[in-house]
């Protein structure tokens, strides 16, 4: 089992280029499925998950081809069996975007039920509801949702709960429906806008994307498209509190200022200098005292659930007491028993953590649980005196392309080991 090793100390210097966003390329790539001639997806990261999903595709008959620059071709036309098995989506619960457009453009899928996961029960009811609105119809059987539909008819949809992967499975079998949908209580996430442009360049009729409410014109097909994935903002926001918490200066280059106002504001909060261009943001800490941020977690464009773990490693070193409150998922402060291992004051009740920033943090062997929790575990190590180790790496690899080399280009003393080396 591969592990990471972390030299603490080191104020990050330089640039840093940021990936295509994961939760943006996960939904495209299977987008493409519902087109009847192949698409070229570019700007993909290389994670993991994209592996997967790729293999996923792969499986059900899709012809894929990756170039060394991780352009991927898609060619739908020789799709043969409709299931996403279990093996799979129990790596990764995304695969349950396959199931909009499985439904809409091939009438039948079968897909394993995903389990929860570290953060949460993560239930797909909203999902299954959506597309039953749409006229499929869906059934939960030993373990797998099968869903039939002959062709789906558009309906008004209000989703009970913000959903992002909901929004983006009902957005998706929407396109191919026979007449109007309105999806009501809709996400707003980027990633949902990046997921309705490349449809849009697909063919599709979609107004209203990245608003709560999305109206989609129902067409009889789609053509494959040419289409460039969004940078990452989460890995954008990583990687500037990583400069804030080891008082550095870094500009994350090809990114998305725009899709990071709740984050760049909180910055801002604990005493950064922040830049920003059209690509590229600046977060300057040197010589500056950092200070503590409450946190609550929000659909966007609220604060980002997905950069809690990474503010609470900054928090656990800041000045003051801070409270972070997780208001999406119900158990997403697996990073907090970590942090405390290398010293951090952290008191959680319910689904708020209480923070008291401490002068420093000591190395140790620590575990990662999630990927966001790892990513904080990395960041913690950056600052924590002397060595961390942090296991169960292959959590940081879903959703991180490179992250020891970036971090490296920056100063970073960090280094992949194999569980022999410690
Ligand atoms: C997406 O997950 C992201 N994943 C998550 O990123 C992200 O944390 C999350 O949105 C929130 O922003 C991808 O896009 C692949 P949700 P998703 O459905 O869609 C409840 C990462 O680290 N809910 O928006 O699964 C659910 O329990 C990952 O990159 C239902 O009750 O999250 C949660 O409390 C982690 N029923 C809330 O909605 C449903 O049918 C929001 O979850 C669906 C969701």
């Amino acid at each position: 089992m591969t592990r990471i090793q972390v030299h603490g100390g080191v104020p990050l210097q330089g640039e840093v280029w940021i990936s295509g966003a994961k939760n943006a390329v996960l939904p495209i790539l299977v987008g493409s499925l519902l087109g009847d001639s192949p698409s070229r997806i570019s700007n993909v990261p290389h994670l993991q998950d994209v592996t997967t999903t790729m293999e996923l595709m792969g499986r059900m008959g899709a012809e894929l081809s990756i170039s060394d620059r991780m352009l991927i071709e898609i060619d739908p036309r020789s799709m043969a069996s409709f299931e996403a098995p279990y093996e799979l989506v129990k790596t990764m619960r995304a695969s349950i975007l396959v199931l909009g457009p499985l439904v809409a453009r091939y009438g039948r899928a079968r897909v394993s039920l995903p389990g929860g996961c570290a953060i949460g029960s993560r239930p797909v009811d909203l999902h299954l509801k959506g597309l039953e609105a749409l006229g499929a119809r869906v059934e939960v059987r030993n373990g797998n949702i099968e869903a039939r539909a002959d062709r789906l008819t558009g309906a008004r949809i209000i989703m009970d709960t913000v959903t992002v992967t909901g929004t983006e499975n009902i957005l998706m079998a929407a396109t191919l429906a026979r007449g109007t949908t309105v999806i009501e209580n809709a996400a707003q996430e980027p990633e949902v806008v990046d997921l309705a442009d490349f449809l849009i360049s697909m063919g599709a009729q979609i107004e209203g994307a990245g608003t709560n409410t999305i109206t989609v014109e129902g067409v009889d097909n789609l053509a494959g498209t040419d289409y460039a994935v969004l940078p990452d903002r989460i890995e954008t926001g990583t990687y500037l509190v990583a400069c804030a918490m080891t008082g550095g200066r870094v500009r994350c280059t090809r990114a998305r200022p725009s899709h990071l106002d709740a984050v760049l504001n909180k910055l801002t909060d604990t005493g950064a200098e922040i830049e920003v261009g059209d690509d590229w943001i600046e977060l300057d800490m040197r010589g500056r005292k950092l200070r503590s941020v409450d946190i609550t977690t929000a659909p966007y464009p609220g604060f980002p659930t997905d950069m809690q773990a990474q503010f609470m490693a900054m928090n656990a070193i800041a000045d003051g007491t801070s409270v972070v409150t997780e208001t999406i998922f119900e158990n997403r402060f697996m990073h907090v028993q970590e942090l405390q291992r290398l010293g951090a004051d952290i008191r959680v009740k319910g689904n708020t953590a209480i923070i008291r920033g401490v002068p420093r943090l000591n190395g140790a062997p620590i575990m990662a649980t999630d990927l966001r929790a790892s990513a904080s575990l990395v960041l913690a190590g950056l600052v924590a005196e002397g060595m961390t180790l942090i296991d169960r790496v292959y959590h940081i690899d879903r959703g991180y392309e490179i992250i020891e080399e970036k971090l490296s280009g920056l100063g970073a003393r960090i280094k992949r080991v194999g569980s022999a080396e410690t």
